[in-house]
């Protein structure tokens, strides 16, 4: 897959490259990354790439030419088709279902705007989809893009050293992920649950996803609602209420 970051800051896009799961992903050729700065396709001497909205107010606004030039020249070098993203806090808000859509297309242009957005007429024109990964407002697009091709990069067959280690994390089946533990078995007086030492893999499935689907009954109510659960699932979160209003008696 490749990932074009169009951008004021592309140097912002170098600790995807440096670091951790979306680095090997980067090295092994599995991802490229290119982070294309805007400054090149600025207007006149100075390569301005904003000015003030038509309307007044405070602020700049991104010129509509340089990213319409910018986005027109990847899509040249690649295909007329190629998705366009803007990343904005108006946006449709980013899940993991439309993560795992992402990771499926074989080239993606992120656009990131900064100041107070992109003219309008450059995303009309582009065809441009706005993403926004949360209800809140970042100081550009850039840290938000980031998230996206991190989290794409998670579902790449072949990115996690581990296979299968995407299938069960939060979000994959529904639910937050499980608690984990690892050693030393005690820390400061408390134990590791027992079953998890029991070696009886059926009976820790099982724990596993008890507590998986307790804790999104807990934390994310709202994720349970939109779920059919199986007869397993059904179970399991019987037995976790009824641990859990055991212990809150005691
Ligand atoms: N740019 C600024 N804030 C953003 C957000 N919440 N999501 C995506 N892009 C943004």
């Amino acid at each position: 897959m490749q990932i074009h970051a169009v951008t004021i800051f592309p140097a912002m896009f170098q600790s995807l490259t440096d670091y951790g799961i979306t680095a090997r992903a980067v090295n092994s050729g599995l991802l490229g990354l290119n982070a294309v700065d805007l400054r090149n396709f600025g207007q006149g001497q100075h390569r301005q790439l904003d000015d003030r909205p038509f309307g007044g107010g405070p602020g700049m606004v991104m010129l509509a030419e340089p990213i319409i030039n910018c986005v027109s020249e990847l899509r040249q070098k690649l295909s007329n088709d190629v998705p366009v993203i803007c990343m904005s806090p108006q946006g449709q808000r980013l899940a993991h279902r439309d993560v795992c859509e992402f990771a499926h297309e074989e080239q993606l242009i992120l656009l990131c705007g900064r100041y107070e957005g992109i003219d309008q007429r450059a995303l009309d024109i582009i065809g441009a989809q706005e993403w926004s990964i949360g209800d809140y407002v970042l100081s550009g697009g850039e840290l938000a893009a980031m998230v996206l091709i991190d989290a794409i990069v998670r579902q790449l067959p072949g990115a996690l050293g581990n296979e299968h280690s995407s299938e069960n994390e939060s979000f994959s089946n529904g639910l937050l992920d499980c608690v984990h533990y690892t050693r030393p078995q005690t820390v400061q007086n408390i134990s590791v649950p027992q079953v998890l030492v029991s070696g009886d893999h059926q009976a820790i499935r099982h724990w596993r996803l008890k507590q998986s689907i307790g804790r999104t009954w807990l934390k994310r109510p709202d994720l349970l609602e939109s779920l059919e659960l199986d007869e397993e699932q059904r179970q399991a979160l019987k037995e976790f209420q009824n641990e859990y209003d055991e212990q809150r008696k005691s």
